[in-house]
């Protein structure tokens, strides 16, 4: 069974269907979903579907694109969070320089994205991270917070290139390998994830964003991500099984979900 680990069942687009698509997840062969807060107003329906689904665990946090609308209180919000039963992680943070190029705004993503860090290591738990053209400043901070002790995370939608990959490779954290991988143009990400260890490799969506080949430009779901594992099987030569096989074993280890 396939572990999702990056999805945001929250988002408008699936207004109209979300019960009938969540209530399919099983009999297609997911197994568990982490539904990523990212909007701050959004963070309570994360809440909402972790409550309603047993097999649907949060991730909570605020990403980057809402570092301006961050604040003490939302901050305090997280964190009595992370005491629910199905809060598996802090999520998704990071930097996005791609469509936010001001540096005042830059420093205050870096500022949340300390301070929710922080939070992970003193709750201990998992960290999501989203980095868009900021290879240096995400690096910067997660090794900084590496060194000083994590639970462990993930790298969500790894962008960038082998030489960040070994870094945060070798400091045991996992790469979220999604609808990228099956694209003809991904050449970068396709000589990441030869070289990444399966052990160090999570499947994700990011539905409704970045549906695989052959459902490129459509609304994505989970319901796509054996397309991803089978692109993941083809460029380590393996099968698709074993890639679902072993990245549910890393999502369960990380998570903290029994087998
Ligand atoms: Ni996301």
């Amino acid at each position: 069974m396939i572990f999702e680990t990056h999805a945001h069942y929250d988002d408008e687009k699936f207004d109209k269907d979300r019960e009938e698509l969540l209530g399919s997840m099983k009999e297609n062969g997911i197994e568990y979903i982490i539904n990523c807060c990212a909007a701050v107003e959004d963070i309570e329906k994360t809440v909402q579907l972790m409550e309603t689904y047993d097999f649907l665990y949060g991730a909570v946090g605020v990403h980057p694109d809402d570092a301006e609308k961050m604040s003490p209180q939302v901050l305090e919000k997280i964190e009595k969070l992370c005491g629910h039963p199905k809060t598996a992680a802090i999520g998704e943070i990071g930097l996005d320089y791609y469509w936010h190029k001001e540096a005042e705004v830059q420093n205050l993503q870096k500022t949340w994205f300390r301070k929710q860090m922080e939070l992970a290591r003193k709750e201990q738990l998992p960290f999501l991270v989203h980095s868009r053209e900021a290879a240096r400043d995400t690096l910067e901070i997660v090794r900084e917070f590496m060194k000083a002790g994590m639970y462990g995370g993930i790298i969500h939608c790894f962008s960038y290139g082998k030489e960040i990959a070994r870094e945060y490779l070798d400091m045991g954290l996992l790469l979220g390998i999604g609808g990228v991988v099956t694209f003809k143009n991904a050449k970068k990400l396709k000589e990441v994830v030869e070289y990444a260890p399966l052990e160090q490799l999570v499947l994700e969506t990011d539905s409704p964003y970045l549906a695989p080949e052959p459902n490129r430009g459509k609304r994505n779901s989970s319901l796509n991500l054996p397309y991803v594992a089978e692109a993941i099987g083809e460029i380590k030569g393996i099968t698709a099984q074993e890639v679902v096989k072993v990245t549910n074993k890393n999502a369960k280890k990380l998570f903290n979900i029994p087998n």
